[in-house]
């Protein structure tokens, strides 16, 4: 499916976001660990997340959908039954990850397998340390590629330092350490996204944060909760951020979007670029901080340099960030995101390839861009490279072009924004 883009004069209006993917993905999985029913409210219902449900599914978990409710049955940690069929991933690595992590610890074989992207991202990186605690794990290159499978049984607990900057990772080993009989240690010197620890600590676990990058976690551990309410994704909101922050007028204001620290670099980039962005409203739900944002256009946007501890608070937001770069004043560096490389595309490598087709003017690097702002770039013929987050971040380039531009590929939007487009058709003038 393409879709044809005009250049736009201001990002106009009050809207909401899909509901947070990272915790959606949490909210179901510690939902069923649960001995109890619990409502989850505002679950994103993309093809991601449903990865996770339908799993859950197979896994003999039971939910009642409602219109903006979902429950679903708690069977406790030990309540899961041995899946008849492959389960299946898709395109999620959250998915393929924490689940690697939970089906470790159940006293039954599965099959866990993704769509031809998921195939070709690493799975190593969880599947090492689950080995090391006990679980069974075979794979393509020795663990290293899906379809896995895993037989797994009561695990020992584990004192691990995260080798790579990934919150699947530790949020897998988080939730295998909940079928150990002891306390399990996890260092993350990267701060990744802290979804699982705060889920966790609403639950009632045992879990610690000790100084920056220690994390313990005590058992036994039972966890009850009643409902979960699921903020806006401060990820999807990014696109429209920097689209309002780039347009030369315009007021956004959007309501309700998580504001975890872990994930709040966008704000923080896009505020040292010279926009304009506000914060009203702040709230908790379930141990996540949520807010209200409001963006206005009209400033001129100068470069920045992204690199070091700032990457992990970004990593969903580099394409979008690029294109911020590269509309505005001078020249935006960002360094140290080889994890890029690793998505559900090589997003180096599909960003930068996509906007120098409107004449951007971008240099690849082996662990980030360089980007030239600030020149006029004309419409283009781009493509999604099957990649939500490029479609998205591509369609906000062609907001700022010179002419108009056909998007290819867009249907990948269905992974975590279904509605992107008519929202972004309602805002934009
Ligand atoms: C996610 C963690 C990040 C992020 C992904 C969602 C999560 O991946 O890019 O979109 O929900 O834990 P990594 O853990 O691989 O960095």
């Amino acid at each position: 499916m393409e879709i044809t883009i005009k250049p736009i004069e201001k990002i106009e209006g009050q809207t909401r976001m899909p509901g947070d993917k990272s915790i959606s993905h949490r909210a179901l999985i510690f939902s069923s660990l649960t001995e109890n029913t619990v409502e989850i409210e505002g679950l994103l219902k993309a093809s991601d997340t449903l990865s996770t449900l339908n799993c859950l599914k197979e896994l003999g978990i039971e939910c009642e959908e409602k219109e903006k409710v979902i429950k679903v049955n708690g069977k406790g940690l030990r309540g899961f039954t041995e899946p008849v069929n492959v389960l299946d991933a898709g395109n999620s690595g959250t998915t393929a990850r924490l689940l690697t992590g939970l089906l470790s610890g159940q006293p039954f074989h599965s099959i866990l397998t993704g769509d031809d992207s998921l195939r070709k991202r690493p799975m190593k990186r969880v599947t090492e340390p689950l080995k090391r605690m006990g679980a069974l794990i075979n794979g393509r290159k020795n663990g290293e590629f899906l379809p896995l499978s895993i037989r797994g049984y009561d695990l020992l607990p584990i004192r691990y330092t995260l080798p790579v900057a990934s919150a699947q990772v530790k949020s897998a080993l988080l939730i295998a350490a909940l079928y150990t009989g002891g306390n399990s240690e996890i260092i993350d010197h990267y701060q990744t996204r802290d979804h699982t620890e705060r889920a966790l600590q609403y639950l009632g676990a045992n879990i610690e944060k000790i100084g920056k990058h220690h994390i313990v976690l005590k058992n036994p551990a039972k966890l009850q909760a009643e409902r979960f309410q699921i903020p806006g994704d401060i990820s999807a909101a990014a696109f429209f951020l920097v689209a309002a922050a780039l347009a030369p007028a315009g007021e956004l204001y959007i309501e309700e979007v998580g504001i975890n620290p872990s994930r709040t670099g966008i704000l923080d980039v896009l505020k040292e670029m010279g926009a304009d962005i506000r914060i009203y409203n702040r709230r908790e739900y379930n141990c996540e901080p949520v807010a209200d944002l409001l963006v206005k256009g009209g400033r001129p946007l100068k470069g920045v340099e992204i690199r070091g501890e700032m990457i992990p608070q970004v990593v969903d937001e580099i394409p979008v960030l690029a294109v911020a770069g590269l509309f505005a004043r001078g020249e935006t560096v960002i360094q140290g995101a080889e994890e890029l490389r690793l998505k559900e595309s090589d997003r180096l490598r599909s960003i930068s390839l996509e906007l120098k087709k409107m004449g951007a003017l971008i240099e690849e690097l082996p662990d980030g861009l360089i980007i030239q702002g600030g020149t006029k770039l004309s419409g283009a013929e781009f493509e999604s490279h099957g990649d939500h987050r490029i479609a998205m971040a591509l369609s906000t380039a062609a907001l700022f072009a010179e002419s108009e531009s056909v998007i290819k590929g867009v249907e990948t939007v269905r992974i975590s924004f279904p509605d992107f487009f008519e929202v972004l058709n309602g805002l934009a003038h």
